[in-house]
């Protein structure tokens, strides 16, 4: 949510920034803006409203040379989306330019007490605030900006990654991160700080992670500094290398990063198994369950915290953990987690899940967790993000960088990573027979080829799409595991095509649900042969005496539902806990196809971003 990018070398800042900023847009795209530190002192701003397309058209016009700068794609929090409230944003005499990701808890207070010292305000934004306290601590102090940051930041409430630069220092910037995350690319005699490591990939395979409550000192031609907030005393520098290549971060010829997420699955898959199953399919060896077997022999409850696709995984994981490993689980939307007094004992495991690591509301129900004395395990995909950095053990997903605001192959990896984990654990307790484990095993194995069988339906999804643009409301229904699957299919459609769709447990639709079926309103149905299957076939009865069109996901030999439905999509049969995996991915294409028959910008749905950082 809101991505900053800066760099400081030899080469034009501009044309990095802007790439950075390509690579950030996910992360929000309602305005973007730069600021070019100067040879001759000066400091140019240049914003613009909506993509980054539009600081391009801006910015060309203009001068934009500079070998130092900041810039910013934002997602509004604070004030709406227009030129005034993009960042970067300067400080009252214009010297100093910031650009934030984050929220200024007390920024409210903050700006009264600085109207009141006669500093006046451009924009609505809280970064606008920090920009002004900074100037009015060095005005007071006579201080150097970096003594400046540090003081402002120890009076500020709230979450921030930030990057200043200041007029007439060319040859230096400063950032500093709290809850938000920062990356510090280093490169021969030039450095890269981004919010994430995507911007530095084929610059620099060197990143350091910043952590929280640190400031660090880029100045050209000096070692990079870092320091603690509260101290002011030296941190280490871990510098870690980047396992990230150019080439994942492109389109790679489909049209959308969604479309190429969608049909990655089977090498992601392959990468998310790999090293984690034994030969002969007998084990499954996920290290950070092997490593803490006491935590899993003792618990006495898991409680999984997600948002949004990952809940849907986390309902998933239920399941399939209360399956294997005989561990009664609950899940919770890591934002009621907190609020709603959580009672977690020494025993109980908690998991959060989280495909980019950073999410505001997992993070604060992790701490919540510990400071509760809960024994955290985090799943998540982004490498050296804050909820692996937080947690106690866990397991990443490595599905690779997931860019299409539609979460796709990150859900499979986390399906994936779940099963193993229940495996896993179902061993360490004795709760799961050999021939179980080999069964389910066998079939992760031959998953990527499964998903090779899955995709050869893109071309019926496309044409069957046609039929079902228009389209205003959708209802997904499935039973047991693949409840969360419908949940996951809706969430899918309405995110990237604003269709209205609900997911439903095919059995609760005749509970109230039922009274919106009519001609204009299909139903998607997920159907597997599993255990419920007979129960839906009279769910999909239901549906169709009342007029209403029926697609369904079912596995192949499926006479009953092939004379109801009005179009049934074939998948592999598999194990019933990882029909999930093989039923979400014709949804995922669905949506896809629909909103493209739409003309939406499937990659970058309005009002979303990929990586929700704020509460
Ligand atoms: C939907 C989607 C979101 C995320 C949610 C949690 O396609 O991507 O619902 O799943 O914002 O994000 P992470 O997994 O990064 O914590």
């Amino acid at each position: 949510m809101c991505g900053i990018i800066g760099y400081i070398g030899s080469q034009d800042a501009y044309p990095i920034l802007i790439q950075g900023l390509r690579r950030l847009e996910y992360r929000g795209y309602d305005s973007a803006g730069v600021a070019l530190a100067r040879q001759d002192g000066s400091l140019a701003v240049y914003k613009a409203r909506g993509k980054v397309d539009n600081l391009e058209t801006v910015a060309s016009a203009r001068d934009t040379s500079g070998n130092a700068g900041i810039a910013h794609t934002r997602w509004a929090t604070h004030g709406e989306p227009n030129d005034t409230n993009a960042h970067p944003h300067t400080s009252q005499s214009g010297r100093i330019a910031i650009v934030h990701n984050g929220t200024i808890e007390n920024y409210a207070v903050l700006r009264e007490a600085l109207a009141q010292h006669g500093f006046t305000f451009k924009s609505e934004t809280d970064t606008e605030v920090l920009a002004q306290l900074i100037e009015y601590v060095q005005n007071e102090n006579h201080c150097d900006l970096v003594e400046a940051v540090r003081e402002a930041l120890l009076q500020v409430e709230g979450a921030y990654a930030i990057v200043v630069t200041e007029q007439g220092r060319p040859d230096r910037l400063i950032a500093a991160r709290k809850s938000s995350p920062l990356v510090i690319g280093v490169g021969d005699d030039e450095t890269f700080l981004a919010s994430d490591a995507t911007p530095i990939v084929g610059f620099t395979d060197q990143v350091v992670y910043l952590k929280d409550n640190e400031l660090a000192i880029i100045e050209r031609g000096k070692p990079l500094q870092i320091k603690s907030l509260d101290t002011d005393e030296p941190s280490d520098i871990d510098i870690q290398p980047l396992k990230m290549s150019v080439a994942q971060l492109e389109k790679g010829g489909y049209d959308a990063f969604m479309l190429k997420e969608i049909f990655e699955q089977p090498s992601t898959l392959l990468d998310c198994l790999r090293g984690r199953i034994t030969d002969d399919c007998s084990r499954v060896v996920l290290s950070g369950v092997v490593e803490n077997a006491e935590r899993f022999l003792q618990a006495h409850r898991i409680v999984i915290v997600a948002c949004g696709t990952s809940w849907h995984a986390a309902l998933i994981g239920k399941r399939v953990i209360q399956e294997l490993c005989k561990i009664p689980v609950e899940v919770e939307y890591a934002s009621e987690f907190r609020y709603g007094n959580p009672m977690i004992g020494k025993n109980d495991i908690v998991i959060a899940i989280s495909q980019s690591g950073e999410t505001a509301d997992t993070l604060a129900a992790i701490q919540l967790a510990r400071e509760k004395g809960a024994w955290v395990y985090g799943i998540c995909n982004v490498v050296g993000a804050s909820i692996p950095r937080n947690t106690d053990s866990g397991t990443y997903i490595h599905v690779g960088p997931e860019i299409g605001v539609a979460s796709t192959k990150a859900f499979t990896g986390q399906v994936t990573v779940l099963t193993l984990l229940a495996l896993c654990a179902g061993q360490i307790r004795g709760t799961v027979s050999r021939e179980k484990v080999r069964e389910v095993a066998q079939a992760l194995m031959k998953m990527p080829e499964t998903i090779k069988e899955v995709l050869k339906l893109d071309g019926p999804i496309r044409q069957l799409s046609r039929m079902f643009t228009y389209a205003h409301n959708f209802l997904y229904l499935g039973r047991g595991y693949n409840y969360p699957t419908a949940l996951e299919g809706a969430l899918k459609l309405k995110e990237i095509s604003y269709i209205h769709a609900e997911g439903y447990p095919a059995a609760e639709m005749k509970h109230g649900p039922i009274a919106l079926i009519d001609r204009e309103m299909p139903t998607v149905i997920i159907a597997p042969n599993d255990s419920l299957y007979d129960k839906i076939v009279s769910n999909v009865e239901q549906v169709k005496s009342r007029g209403g069109s029926v697609i369904a996901i079912v596995n192949p030999g499926n006479d009953k539902m092939e004379r109801l439905a009005d179009c049934c999509l074939e998948v592999p049969e598999v194990p019933e806990c990882l029909t999930p995996i093989v039923s979400s991915i014709p949804l995922q294409l669905l949506a896809y196809y629909i909103a493209v028959n739409k003309g939406k910008d499937v990659d970058r749905p309005r009002n979303l971003a990929k990586s929700v950082t704020v509460e």
